[in-house]
């Protein structure tokens, strides 16, 4: 192999936080349009709003595995103001690199969390700096369930 480091093949192996948190304070999806792969992202938030939890479920490459367990790593124990600082570079200088046609596996998280953080904020009327200039509407390439092909 040789692509990957041993931080990225850790993480992509024995990805941290994966699932589903059920009564998650705010949850985000993105789907990469490069690629079509999908990333969920919940998040737990606490009175002081610090990020106790955070899970993610990734229909995705390995790296996009590896981002979103940095990611997700990334994410428990800060306020919401300094998770918002977490960037696809930020995951991916923690990941010790990645290859650069698997760059976009990184902002696939970076959307992902945003949209997460976003949720959070619509639903307790939060308003935080570091959301300034996010698109909520951009959700990437989801497939929307109205355009799915019917079964025959
Ligand atoms: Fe697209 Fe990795 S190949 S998320």
């Amino acid at each position: 192999m040789g692509l990957y480091n041993d931080k990225v093949m850790d993480h992509f192996m024995h990805p941290r936080n994966v699932g589903e948190i059920p009564d998650a304070d705010g949850t985000g999806v993105y789907g990469s349009p490069v690629c079509g792969d999908m990333m969920q992202v919940q998040i737990k938030v606490d009175d002081n709003d610090v990020i106790t939890d955070c899970k993610f479920k990734t229909f995705g490459c390995g790296s996009a595995i590896a981002s979103s367990s940095m990611a997700t790593e990334m994410m428990k124990g800060k306020t919401v103001e300094e998770a918002l600082k977490i960037s696809n570079s930020t995951i991916v200088d923690e990941l010790g690199g990645l290859p650069s046609q698997k760059l976009h596996c990184s902002v696939l998280a970076d959307h992902a969390i945003k949209h997460a953080i976003y949720d959070y904020a619509q639903k307790t009327g939060k308003t935080y700096e570091g959301l300034k200039g996010f698109d909520p509407t951009d959700h990437g390439d989801i497939p929307d369930e109205d355009e799915a092909p019917e079964e025959v």
